[in-house]
């Protein structure tokens, strides 16, 4: 089929333009953003996902996949047209729609003829049918017509390739028969199952999928700082209820609380247009707050190892909000570090893939090479990301080259008992801090 990508891009836009394409359709990824095109046009992606240079080259080698400016062309030439442009959020903690009306304006002026409209964007309740009128009453042609229909991704940073492949389920809205047959029929190579519904419904499932999310990552980051009070293992904890089938393991990890660019977003605005239609949110905003206070323990902790004292370096391992991404947006770590600036820590930070943060920050650490340079004379070693090359640190030549040896890990990658025996003081989420050797080490066991 022909498809065109509005807002083609971005991550999901370029993600779902390639996992089409590899799907034998004919695609346009457009944007407005000239300098990403023409770096798409030279082989420069402007985001860091596995997978995606390999499926790129292969849509492109093969003649499917096509980036432009011209928007014009991407809807004449396409029979389904895909909105995947950036919903952000707007400093009263909505969702910002400017970019999508602005897209929605060149559709409805270019529009040559029957189409369908798919809104990948995640976009609040009510959203879609906003779109169709506002296309309908900007339309240059007024006799040509078109569906919408709602087409929420599920699609995780670092993982996106993947779950476009072989997702889960594939969701699509749709208020009548017709637009409903053409979304099954480009879904019907993919070997999942198809959900479909209305679009309203359609809209919803996307924040509720979110915020579901969200709940488990509070909910289990409480149950890690109850542990810590009452002396309880959270990895114990963590073994003894994902055996049970209705409640599973994924989603339970503790940490330094939920970033990125997403979950926070869309439980906020789930929070906002819950609330306008008189819906309780109570429980959504207990969510929201528990993520908040997150990071303030990780900060109080190493406060604390430094009473009354000055000139304190802090290492951070890790700037992008989790590992397998380069995306920093909502990141704990930076979190962390204006936190720590502000109460007057030097910070030197290290990532494996990011190399350079927004200013003001940008300017007020410094950036080691690996985490050995990281590590040097530094006064607590704090892990925010979970990348593979922190489980494997060396912890006898980091004791060395570390001024106080103090490793706050946030991620619980590291063996708790080997990295105390190692001689440092140790605090992980959730972990004993006391002299007991930690279950998960090497008591618990699972027969
Ligand atoms: C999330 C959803 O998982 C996707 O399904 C959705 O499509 C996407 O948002 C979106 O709306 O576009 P993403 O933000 O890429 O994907 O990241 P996640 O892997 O869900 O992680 C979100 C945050 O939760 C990260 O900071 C991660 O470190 C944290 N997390 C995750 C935990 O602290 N514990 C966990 O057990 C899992």
């Amino acid at each position: 089929m022909k498809i065109s990508i509005i807002g083609g891009t971005g991550y999901v836009g370029l993600v779902t333009g390639a996992g089409l394409a590899a799907h034998g359709n004919e695609v346009i990824c457009a944007d407005i953003d000239k300098k990403k095109i023409n770096d798409l046009n030279n082989n420069i992606l402007p985001v860091y996902e596995k997978g995606l240079d390999s499926l790129l080259q292969q849509a492109k080698q093969k003649g499917r996949i096509l980036f432009t400016n011209c928007i014009e062309t991407a809807v004449k030439a396409s029979e389904i047209i895909i909105l995947a442009v950036g919903t952000p959020q707007n400093k009263f903690g909505d969702t910002d729609l400017a970019q999508l009306i602005r897209a929605s304006k060149s559709i409805a002026y270019h529009l040559n003829g029957y189409k369908i409209i798919a809104v990948k964007s995640t976009v609040p309740v009510g959203t879609c049918q906003m779109i169709e009128l506002f296309i309908k009453d900007n339309l240059k042609n007024d006799k040509v017509s078109f569906d919408i229909v709602s087409n929420p991704e599920f699609l995780r940073e670092g993982n996106a390739v993947e779950d476009f492949m072989c997702p889960d389920r594939i969701v699509i809205g749709a208020n009548s028969n017709k637009p409903a047959e053409t979304m099954k029929k480009l879904y019907s190579t993919f070997n999942s199952p198809i959900v479909l519904t209305d679009i309203r419904s359609s809209e919803m499932i996307k924040y509720a999928c979110n915020s579901y999310l969200a709940t488990r990552i509070s909910f289990i980051n409480e149950i890690a700082n109850i542990c810590e009070k009452v002396d309880a293992d959270i990895n114990s904890v963590i073994e003894g209820m994902k055996y049970d089938k209705r409640i599973g393991g994924h989603y339970l990890s503790p940490g330094p609380g939920f970033g990125g660019p997403c979950l926070t977003k869309d439980l906020k605005s789930l929070i906002g247009f819950g609330h306008k239609s008189n819906a309780n949110v109570n429980m959504l905003k207990a969510v929201l707050k528990r993520n908040e206070i997150q990071i303030n323990s990780i900060i109080e902790y190493v406060n604390s190892q430094f009473i009354g004292l000055s000139n304190k370096t802090i290492a951070v391992l890790g700037l992008s909000f989790k590992a397998g991404t380069n995306d920093t947006r909502n990141s704990p770590s930076l979190q962390l570090i204006k936190k720590a600036i502000k109460a007057k820590y030097s910070v030197k930070v290290y990532d494996p893939v990011v190399k350079e943060i927004d200013e003001p920050l940008n300017s007020e650490v410094f950036f080691a090479e690996n985490i050995e340079e990281v590590s040097e004379n530094a006064d607590c070693l704090v892990i925010m990301t979970e990348w593979d090359e922190f489980r494997h640190i060396n912890l006898e030549l980091i004791y060395k080259l570390m001024k106080t040896p103090i490793i706050v890990d946030t991620r619980n990658i590291l063996p708790a008992s080997k990295v105390k025996e190692a001689g440092f003081t140790y605090k992980g989420i959730g972990i004993r801090s006391n002299n007991y050797e930690s279950i998960s080490d090497s008591m618990m066991q699972i027969i």
